[in-house]
């Protein structure tokens, strides 16, 4: 997808395709991509919908000079979230369009003063204010802390598209088409949900929030169009449901085995729990090594897992530095409704390793799977029996759970 494409009555997709990026935010690597959606409404008065990141200005200008030629201009820009992702062109913009409104509450106005410098021309809107367009009439609603302060959503009464920017969104760019409909959604699931539990998981309740809060314009979304990833009109209840069941932090009956080790003996006690997760019934068991897996790999698959098994060798005083950094980025997701077990080696000082784990998992969002089993050095048979047995209990606890949540 790199041309505008009609999506609605008057409604063109002029976003663009990023392949080139390796790492969003400089933290999250994008294997597949990303897209960046920008919508545009070709009214009496034309609108552009959230905008993309600056280094994509020149083709951005070009799809919106493809549709409303070099006679019309931008009315108005309306700016649903500030980062720069979205808000990265809006110099250039104003700079293209110097009569252009600039369009948003009061914080997005306030942060985007803070990135770009004064907006000459700007409208500040509340809770359910609506805009006019002509034939089109849009509505706004704020739905704060998905994942920023000012993010909000606007939706369009005519055709029934909700432009919802981050919520929603997904990792991977758009592979030749944009709809639901023109693309294998199977492919993407992954993406979303290490989309989701990245950048949005830690704010759920918030989105649980604006879940409700859609819900209640009492409107009939005919259309889902986020800012990342496929646009949704056969079915918008798909990302709608998938984007709740992740932030009740409704879980699979699966589990995650992480495991630090540098030779070898510490991955014998993972491959023994992941042993006892199946001879517990368990179906999805996933084992990964920290050092082999990215973070952010990980953390997706800990937030679709209802069981986590920590297994980490010593290091330097403390637990295997790839644990750590697993630890510590999950550590402000707020996930809940999880289990956690925990296990451990060391060489010379007893409890390096299990003292840092044992307090990442005391924290309340987990509820605590043993035995916990700490090996000196080379696991021996009871060693793995008891590792085996840890498997056991978690395969247990998980089927035994719905693993159904609402932290609201
Ligand atoms: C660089 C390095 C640092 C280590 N630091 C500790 C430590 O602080 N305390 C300890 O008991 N063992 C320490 N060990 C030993 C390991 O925790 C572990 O027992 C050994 O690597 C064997 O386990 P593995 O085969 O799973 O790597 C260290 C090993 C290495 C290579
Ligand atoms: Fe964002
Ligand atoms: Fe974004």
């Amino acid at each position: 997808m790199n041309r505008p494409a009609k999506i609605s009555d008057k409604t063109w997709w002029i976003g663009v395709n990023d392949r080139t990026t390796d790492l969003f935010e400089a933290l999250w690597p994008l294997p597949n991509g990303i897209s960046y959606n920008s919508y545009l409404l070709d009214d009496d008065k034309v609108a552009v919908i959230d905008g993309v990141k600056s280094d994509f200005y020149p083709h951005y200008i070009e799809n919106i000079k493809r549709i409303i030629g070099s006679g019309k201009t931008v009315d108005y820009m309306i700016v649903n979230h500030v980062e720069p992702d979205h808000s990265g062109a809006v110099e250039m913009m104003l700079q293209a369009f110097p009569d252009m409104t600039v369009v948003g509450n009061s914080k997005t106005i306030q942060y985007l003063s803070q990135f770009y410098g004064d907006i000459p021309k700007s409208l500040e809107v509340k809770d359910g204010d609506t805009l006019d367009l002509g034939s089109h009439k849009l509505t706004f609603a704020l739905i704060p802390m998905v994942h920023w302060p000012e993010t909000m959503v606007t939706y369009d009464n005519n055709t029934g598209c909700l432009f919802s920017c981050d919520a929603f969104g997904s990792f991977g760019a758009l592979d030749g088409g944009l709809f639901d409909d023109q693309l294998d959604l199977e492919s993407y699931r992954g993406e979303t949900y290490r989309y989701f539990s990245n950048i949005v998981g830690k704010y759920s309740t918030f989105v649980e929030k604006a879940l409700a809060k859609i819900q209640d314009l009492g409107i009939e979304l005919t259309m889902v169009c986020p800012s990342h990833g496929p646009v949704y009109r056969k079915n918008p209840a798909y990302i709608v449901d998938f984007y709740r069941d992740m932030a009740c932090q409704r879980t699979d009956p699966a589990a995650l085995v992480v495991y630090g080790s540098m030779y070898g003996n510490t991955a014998r006690l993972a491959e023994a729990v992941a042993k006892g997760l199946r001879e517990g019934g368990l179906l999805d068991v996933v084992v990964r090594n920290s050092s082999k897996t990215e973070t952010s790999e990980l953390v997706r698959d800990a937030w679709r897992c209802r069981g986590l098994i920590l297994v980490g060798c010593s290091y330097n005083g403390g637990v295997f530095p790839k644990i750590a950094h697993f630890m510590g980025t999950l550590e402000g997701k707020k996930m809940a409704n999880r289990f956690i077990g925990v296990c451990g080696s060391y060489t010379w000082s007893k409890g390096a390793a299990m003292k840092p784990m044992r307090v990442f998992a005391d924290q309340p969002c987990w509820t605590k799977v043993g035995p916990e089993i700490e090996v000196l050095s080379r696991p021996s048979e009871s060693d793995l029996d008891q590792g085996s047995e840890l498997g056991r209990n978690m395969a247990h606890m998980i089927l035994s759970s719905n693993g159904c949540s609402s932290q609201s």
